[in-house]
């Protein structure tokens, strides 16, 4: 099941993100984001556990698909537990908060960074419609590339 995050998921949101990626961030982090940006901030639940989320900021800045000052939707961090992946959970966090952050924010375009070498991730935002914009030499900390991609809402 799909549905909103709320503050009381943070917990199994931050447990899962744990398991699934190297990136980190404070509780601070997650509950800014859960407060700031909810809308856009969605779980996916099996039998009371949090498996996946998706979490989103709102930025205005300028566009990678269309090179103008616009309304931006940032995907933070996009995660699913190892035993639930190739369901389309991820598809369905991605395309709820898609329309979320449209609907609610306004948001005109969205973008990501991504490891350059994460083919599952890559192919999944491919398969919405997202395309690479850009090559950020060096962006994590162990010194891999990132590619940053996008797509117009
Ligand atoms: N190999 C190749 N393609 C894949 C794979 C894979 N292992 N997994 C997903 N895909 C592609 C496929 O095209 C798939 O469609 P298909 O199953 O019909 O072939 C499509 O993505 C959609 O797959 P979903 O089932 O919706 O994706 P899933 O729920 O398995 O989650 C995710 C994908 C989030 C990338 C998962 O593998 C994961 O949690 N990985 C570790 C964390 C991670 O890398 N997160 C993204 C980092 S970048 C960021 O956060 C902005
Ligand atoms: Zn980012």
């Amino acid at each position: 099941m799909i549905r909103r995050a709320t503050p009381n998921d943070v917990d199994g949101i931050i447990a899962t993100n744990i398991e699934c990626l190297p990136e980190h961030y404070p509780l601070s982090f997650w509950m800014e984001h859960i407060e700031r940006w909810g809308d856009a901030f969605y779980v996916a639940e099996v039998n009371g556990k949090i498996v996946g989320y998706v979490m989103c900021r709102i930025e205005y800045g300028q566009g990678y698909v269309r090179n103008v000052m616009r309304t931006l939707g940032h995907v933070v961090s996009v995660a699913v537990r190892e035993k639930f992946r190739r369901r389309g959970i991820a598809t369905n966090l991605m395309l709820a908060s898609m329309d979320a952050m449209k609907r609610v924010y306004g948001v005109e375009e969205v973008y990501l960074e991504v490891r350059v070498s994460n083919e599952p991730a890559i192919n999944l935002y491919r398969k919405l419609g997202f395309e690479i914009v850009k090559k950020i030499e060096n962006y994590y900390l162990d010194g891999e590339d990132a590619y940053v991609m996008a797509r117009e809402l």
